[in-house]
């Protein structure tokens, strides 16, 4: 079986072809960083034309480096959310019209399940159950997977995503759009002994997250380091505080994920979403496994970020068990993994 993943949720355009046979045939992703990078974040109207000029040209550019036609594709699976709605349209809609004109089934897959068996894209791919750490711009969450749609929610975060605090804390830092991994680039200088943040919610049992006391914390360390070092600040300043950021971030993502896998006994962890890209999160998190006597599994870096891969291989997974939408479609702006049909 052989389909066709769109992704369009937020702001790139991913088109892929995933095989059941031949694995991913051909990927190809369209960033909008240079049109939203002016106003120092997503504008939601500007992404979602911008997926309408570029999400046919990708998917011809698909078939053609897999050298197939559209003849060959057995089905389409879009992202139908969470994300923007007017972006989420564009690619449910050209989703659901191309399955229509192919005479094929179409499936409305779930983004954050996207994220989550990206890994099985992998060689080595985790089996059931894991542990999911689901960490991206819009999502911090512990999910217990016993299988496909057979998702337990264990803890998420109560207020800023982990790439939210990332993304805020480098609009503080004055670092440009995207701020995660701009942010995780000025921490390799940093030196990690100058400044420690708080590691919130670790101090008490439970799964939740809270970090938004981070971005406050580093406001005010910029504060008082422009007091005592003038305005604008030393670079090396700047990179003491996104270092003590992301080591903040980091830890308490990693003191979760093993009180997950110590509570839970599942020794399998898996780390999905655009944070998962992050290098220091990915040593901390697979030393921490090592030392549980476990595993973590991630997908390679480009497959942490939104692409279409994923929502191709999770489409596979539900059009083989012989799930499909009807004739028409719906975005979900809003929409939690736990009701989700199990395959
Ligand atoms: O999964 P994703 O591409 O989009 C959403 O579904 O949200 O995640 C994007 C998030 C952004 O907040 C971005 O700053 C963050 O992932 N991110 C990173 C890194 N790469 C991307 N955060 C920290 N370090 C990175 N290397
Ligand atoms: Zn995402």
């Amino acid at each position: 079986m052989r389909v066709l993943g769109i992704e369009t949720s937020c702001d790139e355009t991913g088109v892929a072809v995933y095989d059941s046979k031949g694995g991913l045939l051909a990927h190809a992703l369209h960033s909008q960083i240079e049109i939203h990078a002016e106003y120092g974040g997503v504008v939601p109207e500007l992404a979602s034309r911008d997926h309408v000029r570029k999400a046919l040209p990708l998917i011809r550019e698909v078939f053609h480096q897999a050298q197939i036609s559209s003849e060959s594709i057995d089905g389409v699976a879009y992202t139908a959310g969470p994300g923007l709605v007017g972006a989420l349209l564009v690619g449910s809609a050209i989703g659901r019209s191309l399955a229509w004109a192919w005479q094929v089934p179409a499936v409305g897959v779930h983004h954050m399940e996207g994220h989550l068996l990206a890994p099985m894209l992998e060689a080595e791919s985790p089996g059931f159950p894991f542990i999911a750490m689901l960490v991206s711009g819009g999502h911090t969450q512990l999910v217990k997977v016993d299988g496909i749609g057979r998702y337990q929610l264990l803890g998420e975060s109560l207020d800023d995503a982990a790439g939210e605090a990332f993304d805020k804390t480098a609009k503080l830092l004055e670092l440009p759009y995207p701020g995660g991994p701009e942010l995780a680039k000025l921490a390799q200088d940093g030196d990690p002994k100058r400044y420690r943040f708080p590691r919130p919610m670790t101090d008490r049992p439970g799964l939740d997250f809270s970090f938004s006391g981070l971005k406050t914390f580093a406001l005010n360390t910029q504060q008082a380091a422009k007091r005592e070092e003038g305005d604008p600040l030393p670079r090396q300043t700047l990179a003491d505080i996104a270092r003590a950021f992301e080591d903040a971030v980091v830890d308490t993502l990693m003191i979760k994920c093993r009180r997950a896998v110590r509570q839970t006994g599942v020794k399998t962890l898996v780390m999905a979403g655009g944070v998962s890209a992050n290098r220091r999160l990915r040593e901390c998190i697979g030393e921490m496994m090592v030392k549980e006597g476990g595993r973590a599994y991630y997908p390679r870096p480009e497959f942490c970020t939104d692409n279409g891969a994923m929502i191709a291989y999770a489409g596979w997974q539900r059009l083989r068990a012989g799930q499909s939408e009807p004739l028409q479609f719906s975005a979900r702006p809003r929409w939690g993994m736990e009701g989700l049909e199990a395959v």
